[in-house]
């Protein structure tokens, strides 16, 4: 049987400039309908690699596959099915909102009607309706990003690269674009995200890629780097009503490590890193507790990230 062809997959990029090694060696590889989130700290290598993947700048040493196809040697096909928000895009000031979607839509040989129902569908997509004529130069920051991901979704890619989309975007939008791309990937869509809000990645991304100069220290599923990072599995428990007889049955739980009350919750440590929400709900109700809620915590990926770090030193 053949390889499957990745939507992308990267084997040994290397990338330096001088004696410097930015990149290298990265193998990636993003399966169809997965949002990777593509983490690192600042200078870590994510641009650089998001450029190599695209075939901006030249890798040292590696290759690039995009649907099976070299974005290298054969540009046209290999970038074809590809959307790419840049991150801080330098946009002509002096085209409109909706002018810049239409010039991109005809760089992808899109036809005019095409082109102006896409890019109205788009602007208004990504909430910038009450803009579309306004020239870019007038834009805000936050705009600039909104206009970035609708050109990026110009040709209808099947896969969609984005460096820090999200930057410089107000909460509210953060939440709408979060669940814009849920939906994106949702029909079929694949994303590449590269992105310092750990706490957005953990709710949007399927797989993390961990970066730490120009190496990849983590690459896997979210949960599985959750579950790997967690020093401790702790239960969030809400009753209606707090009983010391039912906190006093809890703490004597085989597998119940600590038990802590705090502004009317009960937080349960576990001796083990399992999912016992099921088996701590049960012996709740049998105690005598009235059940309100469970939640489960494993680690952030705030603390996973830090830690990979650390370790990395
Ligand atoms: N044209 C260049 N010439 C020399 N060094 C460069 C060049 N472009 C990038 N670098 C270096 O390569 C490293 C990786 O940079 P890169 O822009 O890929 O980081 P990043 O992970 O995207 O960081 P950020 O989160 O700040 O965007 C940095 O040390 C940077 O200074
Ligand atoms: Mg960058």
């Amino acid at each position: 049987m053949s390889e499957p062809e990745y939507p992308l997959s990267t084997q040994g990029l290397v990338k330096h400039y001088s004696s410097f090694t930015a990149v290298g060696p990265v193998s990636l590889k993003v399966e169809k309908g997965w949002i990777f989130g593509f983490l690192g700290p600042n200078g870590a290598g994510k641009t650089t690699t998001i450029r190599m993947v695209l075939g901006l700048i030249r890798p040292n040493k590696g290759s690039v596959k995009i649907f099976g196809e070299d974005p290298f040697k054969n540009p046209v096909k290999a970038l074809s099915s590809v959307g790419y928000a840049a991150e801080l895009p330098n946009f002509q000031t002096f085209f409109t909102g909706e002018a810049l979607l239409d010039f991109t839509g005809k760089l992808h040989g899109m036809s005019l009607s095409k082109r102006t129902r896409r890019s109205k569908e788009l602007i208004d997509m990504v909430g910038l309706g009450d803009h579309a004529s306004k020239k870019i130069g007038k834009y805000s920051k936050g705009m600039v990003q909104r206009l970035s991901v609708a050109q990026a979704l110009m040709n209808d890619p099947k896969l969609l690269i984005m460096d820090e989309p999200t930057l410089g975007m107000d909460p509210a939008a953060n939440i709408y674009f979060r669940d814009l791309f849920k939906k994106l990937a949702g029909e079929g869509r694949t994303l590449f995200i590269s992105s310092h809000q750990l706490d957005e990645v953990q709710r949007l991304a399927t797989h993390v890629g961990m970066i730490n100069r120009g190496h990849i220290v983590f690459q896997g599923t979210t949960d599985n780097i959750l579950s790997a990072f967690a020093k401790e599995y702790l239960i969030e428990v809400e009753l209606e009503m707090i009983d010391d007889n039912v906190v006093e049955k809890i703490k004597n739980l085989g597998y119940v490590k600590n038990v802590e009350v705090e502004t009317g919750k009960l937080y349960v440590t576990l001796n083990e890193k399992k999912d016992l929400r099921a088996d701590l709900a049960e012996d709740i109700i049998k105690s005598g507790g009235r059940l309100q809620g469970l939640s489960l915590h494993k680690a952030s990926l705030e603390e996973a990230f830090i830690e990979t770090l650390r370790r990395g030193e």
